[in-house]
């Protein structure tokens, strides 16, 4: 089967074997027949570069309940296969705080976990509270807490140590009830709620001015093949940028500690002259150059060629390694 619509790039690969998951019993079925498949979640964050000869096991697992509840607090639990945007906007309609800058991401709730899925000043881990796994080679169940997982700046203990061990099966997350710890610090926010004359926002408005940003800057998978960022933003010695900042003075920087600078991977794209930039159908976003597009038919090798001229540019002018985010098959 054609794995094209299982993965926002829009690659059209072919999987010689597919089932779709919508059962715990079912996986731990299979896993003892097979203890090598391929998983696949919502296809956000791969690119698709051959044909896959394994068992292709699509995680199908849906429903969202509440775990456990207090005065302040709520447990929510979703299962892995939840769209995450749709589970997002549940949570907002249901008045659940701590997702609402996580609006619109794309994929599942099963992966956000994986590389701690970020924007706009939040991260998961932030309101992660544990998840549920299924050990691959034994069939075996665990529970990861907060801690076990290892959160980073898009990292986890599931794209380092235990990469390829588990299927991520659920996810809890604890949200707020009242009181809601509301994050507009990001610039972009701030001034759509002032240009919608906001000044006390509530969680609504907050998603709804993300979904703005958003869809002002990144492209539609539905509409355009892409993966979001396709790199990393690179964390850089302070020396280092000291050195860079004489040479381009506008060079947009974060602080992320006392030696070290977080350099936006976007800008260095653009500075290479890559933003908007197409070859055959593989391309470089126009309004985000952070964001690689298949314009129709690219293959993922086309794309992972353009990632790799993107790096050795890069590399050459500023010095600067970039780090791709997206898995490459
Ligand atoms: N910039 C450019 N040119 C570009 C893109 C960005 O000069 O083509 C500059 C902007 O002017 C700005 C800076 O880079 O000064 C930062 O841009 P932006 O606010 O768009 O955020 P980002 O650092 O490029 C990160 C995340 C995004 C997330 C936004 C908002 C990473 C790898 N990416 O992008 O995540 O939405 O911050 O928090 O950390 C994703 O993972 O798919 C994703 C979109």
């Amino acid at each position: 089967i054609s794995l094209k619509p299982y993965n926002t790039f829009g690659i059209d690969v072919k999987a010689s074997k597919f089932a779709n998951i919508t059962s715990i019993e079912q996986l731990l079925k299979i896993l003892e027949k097979d203890s090598n498949p391929f998983i696949l979640s919502g296809g956000s964050n791969v690119l698709l570069t051959s044909d896959i000869d394994q068992l292709v096991l699509y995680l199908n697992l849906k429903g969202l309940n509440i775990f456990e509840e207090s005065d302040t607090h709520v447990y929510i639990k979703a299962q892995a296969g939840e769209n995450w945007h749709e589970f997002v906007q549940w949570c907002i309609a249901n008045d659940f705080g701590g997702l609402e800058n996580l609006s619109l991401i794309p994929g599942n709730v099963g992966t956000s976990p994986m590389q701690n899925i970020g924007a706009y000043g939040v991260e998961i881990k932030d309101t992660f509270h544990k998840l549920k796994a299924i050990e691959i080679a034994t069939g075996k169940r665990r529970v990861f807490t907060n801690e076990e997982c290892n959160f980073g700046y898009r990292n986890s203990v599931f794209k380092n140590e235990l990469k390829g061990k588990y299927i991520i099966t659920s996810v809890i997350f604890k949200l707020t009830k009242k009181n809601h710890q509301l994050n507009y610090s990001y610039g972009a926010i701030q001034s759509e709620l002032e240009k919608n004359g906001i000044e006390t926002p509530t969680i609504k408005d907050i998603s709804e001015a993300v979904i703005k940003i958003r869809n002002s800057k990144l492209p539609n998978p539905k509409e355009i093949g892409n993966s979001g960022s396709f790199f990393k933003n690179p964390v850089i010695s302070s020396v280092q940028f000291e050195k860079l900042k004489n040479q381009f003075p506008s060079i947009p920087s974060y602080v992320v500690s006392d030696s070290e600078i977080k350099v936006p991977a976007g800008w260095l794209i653009e500075q290479s002259g890559f933003k908007g930039k197409r070859f055959g159908d593989a391309g470089v976003h126009d309004k985000q150059a952070l964001v690689l597009v298949n314009h129709g038919n690219a293959t993922g090798i086309e794309l992972k060629n353009l990632a790799q001229n993107i790096q050795q540019t890069v590399v050459d002018k500023f010095g600067i390694t970039l780090e791709i985010e997206v898995n490459i098959i």
